[in-house]
């Protein structure tokens, strides 16, 4: 049986004690760190920058799941690289030459990721699903945490999964966006591997505690 991941988002960490935070992922039962980037043009916020990535980077002991939210990724493949991310996600809407910019990503020794807003049907990915090594479904509209999950998501994980066996990738599906308690399990027998929580998590009165049910809620 393989084993289901949990993914703290640190958007919804508190910035003025991220090393707390980022401590408090580290010792907890949580997999990845989940690191959002936003620019203000592929999506209507800014969350931060290089800086902030490598004063994270500096305290996280577990893998640094990159979600980049930004127009024209490529830009930037190499400096995440050197950053010490494990897998950098892009966005399908924002590359043109999807393909290129995997084999780009994988160039620089990371893992490749491709994040599909909820208007995106996944038959797009048909043709590189064998180049993927995670899909992240966004389940809200990405920009924000604290949105409400769009339940659509279920079919669309389950069309993923079919897709992914039928092809014989072995693709990981990652859900984001108003992960909770009510949705992680059905979530993971609808075909998901791996949950980004953020609000749900954070805004908890015990994270570490959240965390670990969570994790047990999936496994
Ligand atoms: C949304 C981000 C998410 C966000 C999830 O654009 O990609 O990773 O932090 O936050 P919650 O779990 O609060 O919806
Ligand atoms: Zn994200």
């Amino acid at each position: 049986m393989s084993s289901k991941l949990i993914a703290p988002s640190l958007l919804a960490a508190d910035f003025a004690n991220l090393q707390r935070d980022i401590e408090m992922v580290n010792k907890s039962e949580a997999d990845w760190h989940h690191v959002d980037i936003m620019d203000g043009v592929f999506v209507p916020n800014i969350s931060f920058g290089m800086p902030v990535v490598k004063a994270i980077a500096k305290h996280a002991t577990k893998p640094l799941d990159v979600h980049l939210m930004i127009v024209d990724p490529d830009r930037y493949i190499k400096t995440f690289a050197e950053l010490g991310t494990t897998t950098l996600t892009v966005h399908y809407e924002a590359c043109t030459h999807l393909h290129r910019t995997l084999q780009a990503i994988k160039a620089e020794g990371m893992k490749a990721g491709v994040a599909l807003n909820p208007h995106t049907n996944i038959c797009l990915l048909e043709d590189t699903i064998n180049d993927i090594d995670l899909v992240c479904m966004m389940s809200v509209n990405p920009g924000f945490g604290g949105q409400s999950f769009i339940e659509n998501t279920y079919n669309k994980v389950k069309a993923l999964k079919k897709l992914i066996v039928e092809k014989g990738a072995s693709t990981l599906i990652e859900i984001d966006g108003g992960v909770n308690s009510q949705n992680a399990k059905s979530l993971i027998d609808a075909g998901a591997d791996v949950l980004v929580a953020g609000n749900f998590v954070f805004s908890s009165s015990n994270p570490t505690q959240t965390i670990s049910t969570l994790k047990k809620s999936i496994a």
